[in-house]
């Protein structure tokens, strides 16, 4: 695929940008980047998997951040009047394409999808400096099996890196309503917080910077085993200050 060579040199010093350390973080993560971690500027690529309520939702917020975004479909064509509605930093691909386009993948689909979305990219997914997961294992959707499958594994953290094996994977925006997403971000007064977990310092550190862009205050609660409370319906669900998520965390750790 071929690159736009300005969005390009955006995106590779939005890593460096990205957050105090976070350059040298990414360089000692992936030293085969060295090279483009020189210059400033402040976008990266991002590949959706997924571009439904959610998935077009967060995508309209990066793209406003300045993101250039590749939105998935197993039917790129129909997303043609989303991507034109998103304007020229956004376009439409193969699960596959979004997931080369993207320097940082954001999966958005029902959970069931993610063990074939894992058997079919696991490798090009575990390339990647982020795997953003939105996704929720929810019962009346994906089945009382998966739920149960995914419990069994130490819940949705976990769960999804044993999925997506290799993966750098953060959770991250799991239980704010889709359709809040526009009227939240950047709202006056103090940000409202997003928690995320992950283990790997440098996809967190990406995943912060990525959050803040979009108009949110991250909250690191923990590790992906904490992934578990990352879900619709736990006391880190809905909306929340920051102080107020951190207060949460404590709780439950
Ligand atoms: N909606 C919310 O408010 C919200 C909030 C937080 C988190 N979430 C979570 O985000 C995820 C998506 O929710 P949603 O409401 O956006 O669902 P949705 O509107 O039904 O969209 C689902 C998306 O997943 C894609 N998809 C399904 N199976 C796929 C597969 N095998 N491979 C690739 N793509 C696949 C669909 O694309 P095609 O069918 O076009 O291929 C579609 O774009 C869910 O896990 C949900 O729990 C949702």
């Amino acid at each position: 695929m071929t690159r736009d060579h300005s969005a390009s040199h955006e995106r590779r010093t939005f890593l460096c940008n990205a957050g105090s350390g976070l350059a040298l973080l990414v360089l000692a993560a992936r030293p085969h980047e060295a090279v483009a971690q020189q210059t400033p500027g402040s976008s990266m690529q991002i590949g959706m998997i997924g571009a439904g309520r959610m998935g077009s939702a967060l995508g309209a917020l990066f793209v406003k951040a300045g993101h250039p975004l590749m939105l998935s479909s197993r039917h790129p064509e129909t997303l043609k009047d989303l991507v034109t509605r998103l304007g020229p930093l956004a376009r439409a691909g193969t699960v596959e394409q979004a997931i080369a386009f993207g320097d940082a993948v954001v999966v958005v689909v029902p959970y069931g999808a993610l063990e074939q979305i894992g058997k079919a990219h696991a490798r090009a997914l575990a390339s990647k400096v982020l795997v953003m997961d939105v996704s929720n294992p929810i019962a009346r959707r994906d089945g009382d099996d998966l739920v149960k499958w995914v419990a069994g594994q130490g819940g949705a953290g976990l769960a999804t890196a044993s999925l997506l094996p290799g993966a750098r994977i953060v959770r991250a925006f799991n239980a704010i309503g889709a359709g809040r997403l526009a009227s939240l971000a950047h709202r006056p007064g103090e940000l409202a917080g997003v928690p995320i977990a992950g283990d790997d310092p440098n996809a967190l550190a990406v995943a912060e910077s990525l959050v803040r862009g979009i108009g949110f205050e991250p909250v690191v609660v923990g590790g992906l085993a904490m992934g578990r409370h990352l879900v619709p319906g736990t006391p880190l669900g809905g909306e929340h200050t920051p102080a107020e998520l951190r207060r949460i965390a404590a709780g439950l750790r």
